[in-house]
This record gives C-alpha cells, sequence and structure tokens, in this order.
C-alpha cells in the first residue's frame, strides 16, 4: 500500500494530555493508556481511528463506558462522542518476542524503545502521526533499577517512577528505558540560568566509556546557545546506550537513546574516527530538541525539515570543534560514497519524497546529506546573516508547530524578499545534477567567460528535469598561482547560462565549484596540468584537495580502461604536497586518499563504462604500490612529522597527525614487508593506532597472528570485536574475502540479532567491493541469503541492509542477472516484510 503526500488531511481529534502506566515484564508487560481527545476545529473527517499493530486489547473505555472497537491489523475505529471525550484502553505486548527492535523491546535484560517512526503504535493504540501532539504523564511500574521516560522526574519509589515531558510532543518521541544501569553525570547551566542534571546511563562496566560524550554533549550545548540561540528546556537531559539498536541514535525529548558504538568511547577501544562520529551524533540528537522537537514535522513526507536541517547543523559545529575544510572534504567524500549511487540509482528519490510504502525506508542520504547539502546552498545564497534571521524567525513562528517544507522556506522567502520556487525544485527533484563548462578568453579585452551547462537525468517516474538554481563557487588565479578573483557566488538559474569577469590581465586558471558549492557532478576535464596547477595553487582547500583527486581519478581511469601507468603527474603533485609542513597533516592525510573501489565503479558508470571490479580492484593496487614507491625516500620525514607529543587525546590535531601516519603505514606496509607495522600493532596504547596496524597487516595478509592476539585481547568487548569482524573482511583481498566472511558467520560470537553485529560481517563484506562482485555471483548469493534469514527478525536491518545490491544494473550482463536473481529470490521470499519488499521491488523495477 503505497501512501502518498497529496492526500494529507488533518486528524480528526485533538490529543489534550496523555497518561501511560507501564507494567513491565519481558512476555507480558501491560500498557494501560488515558487519552483526553477533543474535536479539531482544522479538520472534516471525524474518524475515530487509533493505529495499533501486534497488540492485545485487554479492555476498552470511552468516558468510564466499555467499548468494543473494531480492530484491523493496522488499528482501531470507534465511535465517539460529539465533543471531548477521554479514551482508556489496556493492553498486553511482549517486549522480549520483538526482535524487529521497533516499539517497546530487550536489549541483554533492559528494556527500551524506538518509536520512530512509526514504532509507538506497536506500544499501544494511539493516533500515531507526527502532527499530533500532546502531552504525556507516564508511571512506569517494573522490578529494576532505574526506570526513565520523558520530560522531568516526578515521584518515584521501590520498583516504580513517574514521568511527566510538559513539551506537547509526537508519539514518536516517547521513550521509555529500563535497567540496571548506571549514570555518568554531571550538569550543565544554560545561558539564563537554568540548572540541567546531565545523565548518561550504561551497563555496569562501560562506566569508564561515558566522559568523551559527556562533554560533547555540553559543548553541543553551548554551541546551540551561541550560534543558533537555543537553550535547553527540561531540568534532566538523559541519554542511555544500548547495544541493540537498527540506528545510530534517537532524539526522543530528554532521553536520548542511542546505540552504545554511537557514544560509548575511551582511548583504547575506540578510535580516533569514532570519537569523531561520536560528538558529530551526540550533538545531532541534542541540535534535534530544537530542529524535530520543539517544531516537529507534519507529516513523513517533511522528513528532510528535520533531518537535513539538523545535519547540516552537526556539520556546522563539527567544523567549529574541529577543521571546517577537512569536515567539509569528509562529507563530500561520504555524500559521493552514499548518496550519489542512490540518486543515480533505482532508489533515487527526491529530498521529500512524495510517496512511500514503508516510511523507514527513507531514513536515506537523500533526506539526511543531500537535505544537509540544500540547506548549504541556501545559506549560501542568501548569506550568512540572512540565514540567521530566516532561522530566528523559523523557531519564533513555528515553535510548538508540526510544519512543512513550505513553512521553511517562507521564512527565508520574508527575510530576503526572494522568491524560492525555482530553489525549492531542490525539495521535489531527484537526480543529481551535471554540469558542464566552456571557457572563453578574450585577451584583447581582458574579458574571461564561464558558460556552464546543466542537466539532470532522468529517475523512477520523473523523465524530464527543470533546471535547478545552483550556486556555483568559483575563484581566478593568474599563472603563478596568485588570485586574481576571490571566490565569488556565482547564481545558476538557467539550463545554459554564462558569467563573464573583466579587467583580467592574463588567462586565468579558473577554480570552479569551491567548497563543493551545490552537490552536482561537475563534468569537465582540464587536463593533468591544470589539475596539478591547481593541486599546488588553489586557495580553497576543498578545490585542492579534489584537483589531487580528479587526477587519482583519472589516473585510475587511464588505468582501468588503457593499461596505463599511474600518472606521474599525480604522484609527484602528491609528493610535493605531503612534504609541506605548513599544511594540517588531516588535510595532507585526506590528500594521500584515493578514491574507492566503489567510487571508481560509480565514476566508470557516469561516463559510460561497464565497470570491472577486479580492473578496478588491479589498478588501485598498482597506483598504491606506485604511491609508496615515490615515497619511500619522504617515510622517514612523513613519520617526523605524524609524531604525537603528550598523552593521547582525540583532538582535531592529534587525530590529523595519526590520519596522516596511519596513510604512510599503509604505504610503508607495502615496501617493509610489514615489519613497521607489526612493530606498531605490538606497542600501540590506543586503538586508533592499534587498528590502523592490524589493518595494514590484513591488506598484507600477514594478519593470522594479529588477528588472533587482538581477539584474545578484546573478546570482552562487543564493540571493538565489531570491529575486528567488520575490518578483516573489508581489508582483506577480494579471493579471500568471501570465505572469510562465511567463517564469520560461524563464529560463536556472530549474532544475526545485533543489527551491529551483523553489519560488521554483511555490510563489510559488500564493502570489499571485488569480493562482493565477484564474478561467479556467489557474494551477491552470501548477501542474499543472509538477508532472507534476518528479514524473519529484523526488516528494518534488512531493508537498509539490500543498499549494496541497487548498483545492479552498472555491471556486465553475467553479474547484473546474478544480481538480479538474488534479488528476486529476495523478493519471492514468502511473508517477505513490507520493508524488505519495497527496497526490493524498487531495485528491480527501477
Ligand atoms: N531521528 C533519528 C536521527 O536522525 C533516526 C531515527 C530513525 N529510525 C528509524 N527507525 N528509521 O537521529
Ligand atoms: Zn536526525
Amino acid at each position: 500500500q503505497t501512501i502518498y503526500l497529496k492526500d494529507y488531511t488533518p486528524y480528526g481529534f485533538v490529543v489534550e494530555a496523555v497518561h501511560l502506566t507501564f507494567t513491565l515484564d519481558p512476555d507480558a508487560t501491560r500498557v494501560k493508556s488515558r487519552i483526553a481527545f477533543a474535536p479539531n476545529p482544522d479538520a472534516t473527517d471525524r474518524t475515530f481511528f487509533l493505529h495499533g499493530e501486534d497488540l492485545t486489547l485487554l479492555s476498552a473505555r470511552i468516558d468510564g463506558a466499555e467499548v468494543t472497537p473494531s480492530l484491523t491489523e493496522a488499528g482501531l475505529t470507534c465511535d465517539v462522542p460529539d465533543g471531548p471525550f477521554t479514551w482508556e484502553a489496556e493492553v498486553e505486548i511482549a517486549p522480549d518476542a520483538n526482535t524487529a527492535l521497533e516499539g517497546l523491546y530487550m536489549s541483554d535484560g533492559m528494556y527500551c524503545t524506538q518509536c520512530e517512526a512509526e514504532g509507538f503504535r506497536k506500544i499501544t493504540y494511539y493516533p500515531d502521526r507526527p502532527d499530533v501532539m500532546g502531552v504525556f504523564t507516564v508511571r512506569i511500574e517494573g522490578d529494576l533499577p532505574v526506570l526513565l521516560s520523558n520530560g522531568n522526574p516526578q515521584q518515584a519509589g521501590e520498583g516504580w517512577a513517574e514521568w511527566h515531558d510538559p513539551w506537547p510532543k509526537p508519539a514518536y518521541l516517547f521513550a521509555l528505558v529500563a535497567g540496571d544501569l548506571v549514570a555518568h553525570s554531571d550538569q550543565f547551566t544554560t545561558a539564563s540560568g537554568r540548572d540541567v542534571a546531565l545523565n548518561l546511563w550504561v551497563r555496569p562496566g562501560d562506566e569508564g566509556k561515558c566522559a568523551f560524550g559527556m562533554q560533547a554533549l555540553k559543548k553541543s550545548m553551548r554551541w546551540d546557545e551561541e550560534v543558533y540561540g537555543r537553550e535547553y528546556d527540561l531540568d534532566v537531559f538523559n541519554i542511555v546506550a544500548v547495544d541493540d539498536f537498527n540506528m545510530g541514535a534517537m532524539e526522543n525529548k530528554g532521553l536520548n537513546i542511542f546505540n552504545s558504538a554511537a557514544v560509548l568511547a575511551s582511548p583504547e577501544t575506540s578510535t580516533d574516527a569514532n570519537f569523531e562520529r561520536i560528538e558529530a551524533i551526540i550533538a545531532h540528537e541534542y541540535f534535534h530538541n530544537w530542529t524535530g522537537n520543539r517544531i516537529t514535522c507534519r507529516d513523513w513526507f517533511q522528513l528532510c525539515l528535520k533531518e537535513g536541517l539538523t545535519v547540516f547543523r552537526d556539520s556546522e559545529f563539527t567544523a567549529d570543534m574541529r577543521s571546517a575544510p577537512v569536515k567539509r572534504i569528509s562529507d563530500v567524500i561520504d555524500l559521493r560514497a552514499r548518496q550519489f549511487p542512490e540518486d543515480q540509482g533505482p532508489l533515487s528519490h527526491p529530498v521529500r519524497p512524495e510517496s512511500f510504502q514503508e516510511i523507514n525506508n527513507f531514513y536515506t542520504a537523500t533526506i539526511y546529506e543531500k537535505g544537509a547539502e540544500v540547506i548549504g546552498m541556501l545559506k549560501r545564497l542568501v548569506g550568512d546573516e540572512a540565514y540567521a534571521k530566516a532561522l530566528a524567525l523559523y523557531f519564533d513562528r513555528h515553535d510548538g508547530q508540526a510544519c512543512t517544507i513550505e513553512d521553511w522556506l517562507a521564512v527565508f522567502a520574508d527575510v530576503t524578499g526572494r522568491d524560492l520556487a525555482q530553489f525549492k525544485r531542490w525539495y521535489s527533484q531527484a537526480g543529481t545534477p551535471r554540469l558542464s563548462v566552456n571557457e572563453e578568453w578574450d585577451a584583447e579585452a581582458g574579458r574571461y567567460t564561464l558558460s556552464f551547462h546543466q542537466h539532470t537525468p532522468p529517475t523512477p517516474g520523473q523523465p524530464d528535469k527543470a533546471p535547478q538554481v545552483l550556486p556555483i563557487a568559483v575563484g581566478l588565479l593568474n599563472a603563478n598561482g596568485d588570485e586574481v578573483v576571490e571566490t565569488t557566488l556565482l547564481e545558476m538559474t538557467e539550463a545554459e547560462q554564462s558569467f563573464t569577469f573583466e579587467g583580467l590581465t592574463g588567462r586565468p586558471v579558473p577554480s570552479i565549484l569551491r567548497g563543493f558549492s551545490a552537490p552536482v557532478v561537475l563534468d569537465r576535464d582540464p587536463g593533468p596540468e591544470e589539475r596539478a596547477f591547481l593541486l599546488a595553487h588553489d586557495t580553497d582547500p576543498f578545490n585542492r584537495w579534489e584537483a589531487g583527486r580528479q587526477l587519482a581519478r583519472e589516473s585510475l581511469l587511464a588505468q582501468i580502461t588503457k593499461g596505463a601507468a599511474p600518472d606521474a603527474a599525480y604522484l609527484d603533485g602528491i609528493a610535493t604536497l605531503v612534504r609541506d609542513d605548513t599544511l594540517d597533516p588531516a588535510f595532507r592525510a585526506l590528500m594521500l586518499g584515493t578514491p574507492t573501489q566503489s567510487e571508481m565503479a560509480q565514476v566508470l558508470h557516469e561516463r559510460g563504462t561497464v565497470p570491472d571490479p577486479d580492473a578496478i580492484h588491479a589498478a588501485a593496487e598498482a597506483l598504491a604500490e606506485a604511491k609508496a614507491l615515490r615515497l619511500a625516500p619522504i617515510f622517514d620525514a612523513l613519520a617526523m612529522a605524524c609524531h604525537v607529543e603528550g598523552a593521547y587525546a582525540p583532538d582535531a590535531e592529534q587525530s590529523g597527525k595519526r590520519a596522516l601516519g596511519s596513510a604512510v603505514l599503509s604505504l610503508q606496509t607495502r615496501r617493509d614487508g610489514g615489519v613497521t607495522a607489526r612493530a606498531q600493532f605490538e606497542s600501540a596504547d590506543n586503538m586508533t593506532l592499534q587498528l590502523a596496524a592490524l589493518t595494514c597487516l590484513v591488506r598484507a595478509g600477514q594478519d593470522a597472528e594479529a588477528l588472533a592476539a587482538f581477539e584474545e585481547q578484546w573478546r570482552h568487548d562487543r564493540l571493538v570485536m565489531d570491529k575486528w569482524f567488520a575490518m578483516q573482511i573489508a581489508a582483506t583481498a577480494p579471493d579471500n574475502a568471501l570465505p572469510r566472511a562465511e567463517a564469520l558467520t560461524a563464529h560463536p560470537a556472530f549474532d544475526m540479532k545485533n543489527p551491529n553485529r551483523f553489519r560488521a560481517v554483511l555490510g563489510a563484506f559488500a564493502m570489499n567491493h571485488a569480493g562482493f562482485h565477484r564474478a561467479d555471483g556467489k557474494g551477491y548469493d552470501f548477501v542474499a541469503d543472509w538477508l532472507v534469514k534476518l528479514d524473519a527478525k529484523n526488516p528494518q536491518t534488512t531493508a537498509r541492509m539490500c543498499a549494496p545490491f541497487q548498483t545492479w544494473r552498472r555491471y556486465d550482463a553475467g553479474r547484473q542477472e546474478k544480481m538480479r536473481a538474488a534479488l528476486q529470490r529476495i523478493a519471492d521470499t514468502p511473508s517477505l516484510s513490507r520493508d524488505t519488499t519495497e527496497m526490493v521491488s524498487r531495485m528491480l523495477q527501477g
């Protein structure tokens, strides 16, 4: 069944107050609800429908009198009085049997919830839609030491606790946690002087992994006050770490629930990258308190209203806390790796979709990351000051409301007087625009003209695309590498449009799309010389990195399609750059990186060539070998530049040095047979160095002893063992990936019911590009078999993990047929979930 944006109608009733009482039991939890409803003056349809799934209804009353509602799979309807009335019900649910991890479920003896998007209907009968907001009071009865829900704590006693959340909220923000937990506590005083108690709740034993998360929370709270003028609004802020969780984390009001992998950290067990990600996710969930909770979404089609904006805000936060250019480059790497394939394949959908079958399938890179890019463009177009004014108006005008993209754009239109009708296409048109450029130089007039052409290829359901508003940041350099025109924002609105620069004394070298000012594919091949020039001279760090990236891409392409040798201009350029001690080591580490093999498959596909995974792998190896050879003379100098003084800290400075060190180590391993990596593995006193060394040994095929030692050292730590599972599959040689992944699914610590562990094996296998795309198709079958098994238990994670198949039409006929057959086999599975059915059928059709 498909749901359409155009069919939106308001709910017939408003919720005035909600009282819930939970009597916890793993097999038979009782949930009593008392909800005050009143007719909604803005609605015409007065059908009283409550969502409810997998509930056993024990009793129902309206204004105290027993009623017999008509029940369906999806919920119930009932006759109700004309005016306000009170609905009371009691239902029974079985959290321990809930392996879907949606609604109320159990994770290793602890009760927890995940309600976004539509999980509350698995807890009790309720109008489970984001535009219905109510004030919740919750009583929890259970034989567990810690009983938590949203809002502020009220009375509590032995085996019970009461909570009251004064802020009206949709049901998707409801949360309950009960377990044997310990708190890492702190406190925060808001700008206006409200004292807030902060707690990070974890299992006994994990207390040592809380300090960093708590600091990140306090930094986020301060940052949102300083940058967006947003203060926290309750007396407590609780975060809980849960081992079994489908996603990263969830912004439930006053009670954020986190995948333990997204919050627990210590130097011994977490990498620098983990620390950075944790800081960003804590910020993201905290920022949702305003962009998501105080102002929520009218319906799930508006998901990007809160997600795109909150991702944008957390990126700004990370850029402020760490290095802005490094964050921007990392975000673009991620966008190209995850969003571009989605936007250019069968799952392509607009930032604001117009229909869906299962909303959980739309928590995508397009909604989140492209959604954030759209906000970045808007900010670039209107400028920082107008952006700040528009946001202030947004908070002022819409606090307490459930809003739409129209509301969002209206504050920008009202503040700037701009007509944003065309800009709005970014929300409705799917697909990645392609931008091409022609240059003209009139030496006599000193005039330089850039003529752009934009075109967005068709996507499923959208054969024709209209031109979009593209903010194109451009700078011009002269032949000496000096900047003669500083970064200028060109606003492209037509399919074809020219921009002229006057008064130049010589032909400039353009630096186009600085900062990746619009999420497009720039089709331009200026040749290796100009790229090498920009690599050496561009003042825009993003484009400087991009020049190196392009050289690497072109080298790999020529290697793959023409059997060329690795490009010397690229190697020389990189060698000069990484030696430059005036540059941030983190930036140099990014410069040393090369496109992933799946990125190369994407690039080949964009250029109309069928990617051959084995040839891509061979080319990547050859380029890495050549780089190792080229840089060997400076390994020692680079190692010096990476030297860290003092105790481990996961800050930008130290992380950057370690990132450069790891990049160098992986090249060094190709030259010294793993001697340096083995020494680092043995002496490492933090996970960043230990895992980097182990990864090098896995790549070198010298990993047997180190893998065993690592397992021995860390078998008690679930999160570290996830790394152990994932890394040895992702980094091993393609031939070895399948046997290894198969063997690891038989490992006693493999647990398909834990999403982190399942992803560590199956997700990592799909990341081994040539291993997954084995010509014999056995990689596809292996993943499909496990997806079928998991679907019966956890549809959400299964559906998400279908993504590696989305590129199936890119490959050669043999692989295509094998991938299609694997997808078809999943599709044909009896009683396949709605989630997975939607994903595989879109992939097969699109
Ligand atoms: N709102 C959460 C976040 O962005 C994600 C929750 C998604 N949950 C889901 N079942 N799709 O932080
Ligand atoms: Zn979010």
